[in-house]
């Protein structure tokens, strides 16, 4: 795996939270393209069915339990993918704390604050410690940075989820970090921003559940599919961009956002 274009056939490719959501359309694709896969979750239960439907599916994959936000977990994951493995090829970090938190920036107790910045950013550089410098040493590998469209393009929905716009706005920096100090050590990088996307099976979203989309722009309260999430992601790892987003008319949104100032308040979208 290089670090401009992707393929995928019999590479090592590692997905945090891949139980459900994102994550696991993610995993189904990449096997169903030929990748190895490790899905490493939270709920371990979860993770080993996928990993079993992906291979009843004629595809390869591993379920592991894996707390992102324990060091000890992260270590011993990492131990076992190097036994099994002998590194990864590809990692994407796409786990997520609940992003809903209780309320206004007055109601939100440091828990989590905590917990939300433990999982959703701690978890992500606890992986890429345990698994970027074996891609430095063989000079390759790619990984992936899920943050949010929120964290680019951003609407008022944010106001009710501050830990995690918060944590998605951490990770854009963390990209922009590693997409100077990788690269050159042939590891690539890629921003990945799914937009609003439906986990579940009705196609509805809970934050539309709670009225948090009320007054947004039409143009992003309506949800895609984990299958088209996931299309997107692989098509832009195809194509080696760094900014990966999955909301419609994203690029014109940007631009108009910059041309008036980055202000959350304008009319951008
Ligand atoms: N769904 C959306 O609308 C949307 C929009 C923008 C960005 N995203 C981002 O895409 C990614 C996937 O989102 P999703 O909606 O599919 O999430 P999801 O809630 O459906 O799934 C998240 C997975 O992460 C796992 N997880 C939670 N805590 C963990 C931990 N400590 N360690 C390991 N695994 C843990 C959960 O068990 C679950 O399987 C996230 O990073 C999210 O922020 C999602």
């Amino acid at each position: 795996m290089s670090s401009d274009t992707v393929e995928f056939a019999s590479q090592r490719v590692l997905i945090t939270g891949a139980a459900r959501g994102i994550g696991l359309a993610v995993a189904q694709d990449l096997a169903a393209l030929g990748a190895r896969l490790v899905i490493a979750d939270l709920d371990g239960n979860g993770a080993d069915a996928a990993a079993a439907a992906i291979r009843a599916a004629g595809g390869d994959a591993v379920g592991h339990r894996c707390d992102v936000s324990s060091d000890a977990e992260v270590a011993s994951l990492a131990a076992a993918v190097q036994a099994q493995y002998g590194g990864i090829d590809l990692l994407v970090n796409n786990a997520v704390a609940h992003p809903l938190a209780p309320g206004r920036v007055d109601a939100i107790d440091l828990d989590r604050w905590t917990r939300a910045l433990d999982i959703n950013v701690l978890g992500y550089v606890r992986m890429l410690r345990a698994f970027v410098p074996g891609m430095i040493e063989r000079g390759r590998g790619h990984v992936v940075i899920t943050s949010s469209s929120l964290a680019i393009l951003p609407n008022k929905a944010t106001a009710q989820m501050l830990p995690y716009i918060t944590s998605k706005g951490a990770l854009l920096g963390l990209a922009y970090g590693l997409s100077y100090d990788l690269p050159p050590r042939g590891v690539g990088v890629t921003l990945f921003c799914p937009g609003l996307t439906s986990t579940r099976e009705d196609g509805g979203t809970k934050i539309a559940d709670l009225g948090f989309l009320d007054g947004v722009p039409k143009s992003v309260t309506q949800p895609a599919t984990t299958k088209y999430a996931a299309g997107v992601l692989i098509a832009g790892l195809r194509s080696g961009s760094f900014l990966v987003c999955s909301q419609p008319g994203y690029a014109e949104s940007i631009r108009a956002f910059a041309a008036q100032h980055l202000d959350p308040r304008g009319d951008f979208q």
